[in-house]
């Protein structure tokens, strides 16, 4: 009744923002994200009968009431009713727009359905873990990810990640300017919700998705990093562009998240290839050939308010680890 795992953080290049049913957390979107080896969460989860509440201790932060409503779809597909002892750490900070509930609710779905000796196949995990955060679903694979859409309004089922490269079929980097650490003001839950009900660029930013990410699986095929950068840019912009339209607007972004991105702008004048992309946070996060990465870390270190600058190569699957904490 007893399992850990450990699973990746993703960034997105073509973004996930919107959701078509908050009950299923289905998103209004496929998206294409890579998986980073650098930054991970690390869950163990033990059912025991002797206990009658769920047992949360979540290390680097995070949300324990979520935690045990994503345990009760576990307890509902295992059948059972016992509740959890659940510890878990990330190796980064949380909620600061680094994509932490990716990593953490795709270690706790891995961990929690095997804990709960559920027979569950890659996708009905990726599936699963879904329902804890959007992006967690892709969380469960490394390398190059594309989260499907999916049709099947009722149960769900076809809205999982598919991998589309594995990190040694097309090793990158990614360079991470950490500029606040600080949790972000509107989540990503609430500022979706929000975008939805008031942008009036949220049907346009929804209509495009399908041509961004046909032209994104073509461009990662052909290990076309220009291109690659290219689209990822432009999902960045149009995404932030589509928050910005809310009421009230939705600011991620700080002076020093536009000097970076300028920063990477001037690199790629020089004829550096590096693209950037930014979430739910102020972080840019660059997409850059592993020999690159040191110029492009040195570069981005020097921008004002730049706090910390970590390199990322392109993470594995998800896995089952022995306990940390034994
Ligand atoms: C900007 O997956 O955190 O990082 O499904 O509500 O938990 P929920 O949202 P979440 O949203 C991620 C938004 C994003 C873009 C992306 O990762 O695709």
């Amino acid at each position: 009744m007893q399992a850990a795992a450990r699973a990746h953080a993703n960034i997105a290049l073509i973004k996930y923002w919107g959701k078509r049913d908050s009950a299923l957390n289905l998103p209004a979107t496929g998206s294409i994200s890579v998986t980073l080896e650098a930054l991970h969460s690390e869950t163990r989860v033990r059912f025991d009968p002797n206990l009658v509440t769920d047992a949360i201790m979540l290390e680097s932060g995070g949300d324990a009431e979520r935690v045990s409503r994503f345990l009760d779809l576990v307890r509902a597909l295992a059948g059972m009713e016992m509740r959890a002892d659940v510890r878990s750490r990330n190796n980064f900070p949380t909620g600061a727009g680094l994509a932490s509930s990716a990593s953490g609710f795709a270690a706790l779905a891995l961990a929690a359905s095997r804990a709960a000796g559920i027979e569950a196949s890659p996708s009905e995990l990726s599936a699963l873990a879904r329902q804890g955060s959007g992006s967690a679903a892709r969380s469960l694979y490394g390398g190059f990810v594309e989260m499907q859409r999916g049709r099947d309004d009722r149960t769900g089922a076809d809205a999982h990640a598919v991998p589309l490269l594995a990190a040694h079929e097309w090793p990158l980097a990614v360079v991470v300017a950490i500029i606040d650490t600080g949790t972000k003001s509107v989540g990503s839950t609430d500022g979706m919700t929000r975008t939805a009900a008031t942008s009036p660029f949220h049907d346009a930013w929804v209509a495009g998705a399908d041509a961004d990410l046909a032209a994104m699986r073509t461009a990662i095929r052909d290990r076309n990093l220009e291109r690659v950068g290219e689209l990822t840019e432009h999902s960045c912009l149009k995404m932030h562009a589509t928050m910005l339209g809310a009421q009230p607007g939705l600011i991620y972004w700080q002076p020093a998240t536009l000097a970076a991105w300028q920063t990477l702008a001037d690199l790629r004048a020089d004829g550096l290839a590096a693209y950037g992309t930014i979430d739910a946070g102020p972080q840019v996060k660059a997409l850059c050939r592993i020999a690159d990465a040191d110029a492009v870390t040195a570069a981005l270190a020097q921008v004002p308010g730049v706090r910390d600058v970590r390199i990322s190569h392109l993470g594995p699957d998800a896995s089952l680890i022995a306990d940390p904490w034994a």
